[in-house]
């Protein structure tokens, strides 16, 4: 398999500049790793590292795009300083993304920031919810008919313990992989998901075939364990990128992250053919969204 991982040197987040190999790069769904580009917390936000701040029963704190904070715990104050510490990031991930894809800038739609203080390794999860094993990312009640995922990751663990991911095999080879397995779509089933309020849209074939790949990959253990994959180490104070609904990944441990999530319609990409809408509506030789 080919290195899945493009790194490079940058420090700033507020000074990258487009680069055809990089673009390219994250449209083939690779991930790029920035070694040096460090999220700096301020002193007073050290005690802001702490997974007591969780809400009862949440996994993630996060501050949606309306600037409301979510799932914490804490004081106001507190609290407070949570939203400006992701809101931060939110900005500097922001600036990152405008940087290396330009072309993006008026086409993306954001969604939550989220800061994530669980302790990877003691999170005890059902299969399709665990994210330790291979997957990408699609969501069971939010179809999205084909928008893709764009994410940026910061790694803030402060005594340097790296977040671990394996990064599996390019699309396509998952895609080949799993769809000849995908159980049929069925629109009448679609629609009953969505007047019992399960999916908040039609779920489209599309986003039924993401599922499929998402449960497929997940419920496999011979495929979690023998896929072509590579562990990665993201250290302490580092940042990446990456499609998540193309990338296929795992995390497998580390603690304190935060992760910016950006939407863009595949047609604004680059390279709209390397999508997954692009690549499974290949592979089906039928339109996937009506
Ligand atoms: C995931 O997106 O599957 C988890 C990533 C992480 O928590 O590092
Ligand atoms: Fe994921």
């Amino acid at each position: 398999m080919a290195e899945q991982i493009v790194e490079r040197d940058l420090a700033d987040w507020h000074a990258a500049r487009s680069d055809p190999a990089l673009i390219a790069a994250v449209e083939a769904g690779k991930v790029l790793y920035f070694p040096r580009l460090h999220f700096a917390l301020w002193p007073q936000e050290a005690g802001l590292l702490r997974p007591t701040l969780l809400a009862e029963g949440k996994r993630n704190i996060s501050l949606d795009a309306d600037g409301r904070l979510k799932g914490a715990a804490g004081d106001a104050d507190e609290q407070a300083a949570l939203a400006g510490m992701i809101g931060r990031f939110r900005t500097d991930a922001q600036a990152l993304v405008h940087g290396l894809l330009p072309d993006y800038t008026p086409h993306l739609r954001l969604a939550p920031t989220s800061f994530r203080p669980a302790r990877v390794e003691s999170r005890a999860q059902s299969w399709r919810a665990d994210d330790r094993r291979l997957h990408v990312d699609a969501f069971p009640s939010r179809p999205n008919r084909g928008e893709r995922i764009l994410r940026v990751f910061a790694n803030i663990n402060p005594e340097g313990q790296p977040r671990t991911w394996r990064v599996g095999e390019p699309f396509e080879d998952v895609a080949r992989r799993f769809l000849s397995r995908a159980r049929t779509y069925s629109r009448w089933q679609a629609r009953l998901l969505q007047k019992l309020g399960i999916t908040k849209s039609l779920r489209s074939e599309y986003d039924h075939l993401m599922l499929q790949l998402h449960d497929g990959m997940k419920g496999d253990a011979a495929y979690q364990q023998d896929a072509p994959q590579q562990t990665m180490a993201f250290a302490a104070g580092s940042a990446w990128v990456c499609f998540s609904d193309q990338t296929p990944h795992a995390v497998m441990g580390g603690q304190f992250m935060l992760e910016q999530t950006l939407h863009l319609p595949p047609e604004a990409q680059y390279n709209p053919a390397s999508s997954p809408l692009a690549i499974l509506t290949r592979l089906a030789g039928r339109p996937l969204i009506p």
